[in-house]
């Protein structure tokens, strides 16, 4: 039996994989494609360690499969564009062991691409999904603010 091709087009590029399509994006990225930007945190869409935009969207590629993404955009951190909250993230040194950051950036990316001027509630709810366990959650919020004033 052979395994079925999957195509992917991530962060602008086409790849072709031999992969069940029920394998999670997150194991695609990391174990055969090599963007490991993308961590693994619960595996279980608890953490937000492992966001990627899915169409401009953010997803959890824990819980996201290969099937669901075919003919799809899939954007990791390595390919997020988004210099101004690149700058801001830096100006607030918001991250501490970096594990989380990541998906963070991700989700808050996601954010304010569809709310350019958030207000607190809305930036609370889009990051509710994104554990820090360094708690840089004042950082976070201050960066978001920043970049969404700049
Ligand atoms: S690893 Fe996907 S949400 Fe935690
Ligand atoms: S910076 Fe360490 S888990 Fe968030």
């Amino acid at each position: 039996m052979t395994t079925p091709t999957q195509k992917l087009m991530v962060n602008g590029k086409d790849f072709t994989l031999d992969a069940d399509p029920n394998m999670p994006v997150l194991w695609a990225l990391r174990d055969i494609l090599g963007f490991t930007g993308t961590k693994f945190g619960c595996g279980a869409g608890l953490c937000g360690a492992c966001t990627i935009h899915v169409d401009g969207s953010p997803m959890r590629g824990c819980l996201t499969s290969l099937k669901q993404v075919q003919g799809k955009q899939v954007t990791t951190i390595e390919g997020l564009e988004a210099q101004k909250l690149k700058d801001a993230w830096l100006e607030h040194n918001v991250p501490q062991c970096g594990y989380c950051q990541a998906g963070q950036l991700m989700s808050a990316a996601a954010l304010l691409k569809t709310t350019t001027k958030p207000t607190e509630t809305q930036i609370d709810d889009a990051m509710s999904g994104n554990i820090c366990r360094c708690g840089t959650y004042p950082r976070i919020k201050a960066a978001i603010k920043s970049a969404s004033e700049a």
